[in-house]
């Protein structure tokens, strides 16, 4: 009986010490801007809350900068395993599905809340699961803000950017959107773009205040067109078979993170952006310039074939369900 007893105790020892050692389930994210970016303070977020909620039980770890993989890896990566979550630019999903380019078309949006109210409609929803087919589940859509233009030298007209090298990301729409311009649009991975723009391999770039600030843009620029004329926003990405394999709790817990996080940054985007557009008045090294009712058009008008082109790839529906979101 004693004995029986003691190998018992001994075993719900063993049971209870195995528990507490059991690893954490590590959890990497790598995304590809730095981490004072609505991007990279909202996946700070997600880690300190996910960790918060299920201690012990999973190790979130943050690479921001591109430091674990870049544009064009990541998604590679997350397809095979090497990483779990990523939140690529909405530009970037161009090889998964046509739909998604939606977010691309330029002057559709008149703010992030128009592109909220369209991420939260039941079309914009839909996007998140469109790519279950290929092994990526959409969990959330994550904010930056409005892009602008920005070139080595004076721009104010569509005509003024007419033979410039522009670098982009990879999307059709966005080759489109400069070829309509008459100017030459180069896809090139976000860690290259300083390099590229100090060097001269391109003459110019479009992009958030955020990003233009946390990686010097402004410094190798000599414009900046306040042109509003395109968003960048991001969806948070996983693997399909690794996210359907976890213990309910631990699935239930990151969700509940990712929806905090997310609130967390899409509060924090345009104040950070707003900041970071003072900071690069302040550093005075490019010029901000602002645009006129009429030169708006102007860039709306030059820009406008884009629409037609990408239509029958993203669906008119769709087109008209973002349009519904503008005020
Ligand atoms: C870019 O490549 O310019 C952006 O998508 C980077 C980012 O993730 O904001």
């Amino acid at each position: 009986m004693k004995k029986i007893s003691r190998i018992a105790m001994l075993a719900a020892a063993g049971l209870f010490s195995a528990n507490l050692m059991a690893a954490p389930i590590v959890v990497k994210f790598s995304h590809v801007v730095a981490d004072k970016t609505p991007k990279g303070q909202a996946a700070l977020k997600f880690k300190e809350l996910a960790e918060k909620k299920l201690p012990g039980k999973v190790e979130v770890q943050v690479f921001p900068n591109s430091q674990l993989f870049g544009d064009g890896k990541e998604m590679e990566a997350l397809l095979l395993g090497d990483v779990q979550f990523i939140a690529p630019s909405l530009s970037k999903f161009d090889r998964y599905t046509k739909k998604i380019a939606v977010f691309d078309l330029p002057f559709l949006f008149q703010d992030i809340d128009a592109v909220d109210r369209f991420q939260s409609s039941k079309e914009g929803q839909k996007l998140l699961t469109s790519m279950e087919s290929k092994g990526i589940i959409g969990l959330a859509y994550w904010h930056n803000g409005m892009k602008q233009l920005s070139a080595n030298k004076d721009i104010l007209m569509p005509e003024s950017v007419k033979g410039l090298k522009f670098r982009i990301q990879a999307s059709d729409v966005l080759e489109a959107q400069f070829k309509a311009l008459g100017s030459s649009p180069q896809k090139m991975a976000f860690a290259e773009v300083y390099q590229g723009l100090q060097t001269g391999v391109v003459d110019g770039q479009e992009n958030t205040w955020s990003n233009i600030y946390s990686k010097k843009f402004h410094e190798v620029q000599k414009t900046i067109l306040e042109s509003n004329h395109g968003i960048i926003d991001y969806m948070v990405v996983t693997n399909a078979g690794w996210w359907k394999k976890l213990p309910a709790d631990v699935q239930k817990g990151l969700r509940e993170a990712m929806a905090e996080a997310t609130k967390y940054g899409n509060d924090l985007a345009n104040s950070i952006n707003e900041a970071d557009k003072k900071k690069i008045v302040a550093d005075n090294k490019a010029k901000i310039v602002k645009l006129n009712k009429e030169q708006l058009a102007a860039w709306q008008k030059a820009m406008a074939p884009v629409w037609k082109k990408f239509e029958p790839g993203i669906g008119a529906d769709l087109i008209k369900a973002a349009q519904a979101a503008n005020k």
